[in-house]
């Protein structure tokens, strides 16, 4: 069921998330609203804090489909991104330029708790750090050289 994305401007989205400790069914429903929320806002990324919940969850698609990261953490990163342009669903009608790493080491926790290692690069990379500053309530906008209208 798709879920109201919180705009910028609005102080929840400055908070910092909570670790996940319950991998229940609350925490799926959860989950499959955010993705619902994603596909409906054609976004390559949404944190749970963007539909109000102070969890350390987010999803990305970035064209290989849906991957859902719980307690997601970056062990070790390199390279800068080719990719500058960035985008926010809670910053419509806006984009900007933005450095992030080409490499991102990272692990995370799936929907039932388990434990992932995975090493990420290029869109994915970008995406996984545009989505984990959400969780500690930073917005590329507060990062981005320029930001422009589109
Ligand atoms: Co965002």
């Amino acid at each position: 069921m798709e879920r109201k994305i919180i705009l910028e401007g609005d102080p929840i989205l400055r908070k910092i998330s909570k670790e996940v400790t319950v991998f229940d069914a609350r925490l799926h429903d959860l989950i499959d609203d955010m993705v619902d929320t994603m596909k409906k806002a054609e976004g390559a990324g949404l944190s749970a804090v963007q539909v109000g919940v102070l969890k350390r969850v987010f999803v990305t698609d970035v064209g290989k489909g849906v991957t859902e990261f719980v307690n997601p953490q970056i062990v070790k990163q390199a390279g800068t991104n080719k990719i500058k342009e960035e985008g926010c669903l809670s910053v419509p009608h806006k984009f900007g330029f933005v450095e992030r790493p080409d490499t991102v080491w990272v692990t995370y926790q799936d929907r039932y708790g388990k434990l992932v290692t995975d090493k990420l690069k290029g869109y994915a990379a970008k995406a996984f750090c545009h989505e984990n500053d959400h969780l500690d309530g930073i917005l590329y906008i507060d990062k981005a050289s320029k930001i422009k209208p589109c």
